[in-house]
């Protein structure tokens, strides 16, 4: 009953159930499954048959995709209350990416057949359903826009500025904000090598609006970083 009302107050504040009725987020309260996954855990794998949404409670969930190339390209990193694996519920069934846990994690599973009663008997959780996924697309779009023909200061600039906005990264008092990602991982997510990221990041350092410290990144001007990705600055 505890966890039930715990899983209530957890789902009020999730994208999918914002406007819900009361009587939809008891339903699904009622039928989800909290789990912890430890740091490093692959949820699922592109290509696995999809059995559940994924809710996040507590940490966060890297989603990537590996492309013909062989390389791992980051989508998007998601943390509470977010949540993903939506989409082999609704398509064909398959995993569009892996899924892998960045640190603990805690999450709800909610299964297909309940999912799919949710979204037959609420219409708000459909039309949340489809709100995320149109943000998701726009994100997308921006992103390919943005990927395809900015330099690599540019790119690395956009995915630095995107874990901002996300809450990724959190400010500190003094404005600055640290991100914790390896040049591997920012290049993962920029589309590009480890040694281009490299380059951009000694480039970017020099421009004053990041310092580098071993897997350490530590925004010092997130204005100077916006210019710098809409070529305001060169
Ligand atoms: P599914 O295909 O079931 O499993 C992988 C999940 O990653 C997918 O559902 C979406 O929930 C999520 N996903 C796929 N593409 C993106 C993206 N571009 N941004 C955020 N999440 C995504």
């Amino acid at each position: 009953m505890v966890e039930t009302l715990d899983a209530k107050e957890t789902l009020a504040n999730v994208p999918l159930f914002k406007d819900a009725p009361e009587r939809a987020l008891e339903v699904a309260a009622s039928v989800v499954q909290l789990r912890q996954f430890p740091g490093g855990t692959t949820l699922f794998q592109e290509g696995d048959m999809g059995e559940a949404l994924y809710i996040i409670h507590k940490g966060l969930v890297k989603l990537s995709k590996v492309d013909l190339g062989g390389y791992e390209k980051t989508l998007a990193i998601l943390q509470a209350p977010e949540f993903f694996g939506e989409m082999a519920l609704l398509g064909d069934k398959s995993r569009s990416a892996t899924a892998l846990t960045l640190g603990e994690v805690e999450a709800y599973l909610l299964f297909e057949d309940d999912f799919n009663k949710l979204i037959q008997a609420y219409p708000q959780v459909s039309i949340n359903l489809t709100t995320t996924l149109a943000k998701r697309l726009s994100g997308t779009n921006d992103e390919a826009q943005i990927l395809s023909y900015k330099d690599a200061q540019g790119r690395v600039a956009y995915v630095i500025l995107r874990l901002y906005r996300s809450g990724v990264i959190e400010l500190s008092k003094d404005g600055t904000a640290t991100v914790q990602l390896t040049h591997q991982e920012l290049a993962n997510l920029a589309g590009t090598s480890r040694e281009t990221v490299t380059r951009a990041l000694k480039v970017l350092e020099k421009q004053g609006v990041i310092r580098t410290r071993p897997k350490e990144i530590i925004v010092m001007d997130i204005d100077g970083l916006e210019e710098i990705l809409h070529g305001i600055r060169e």
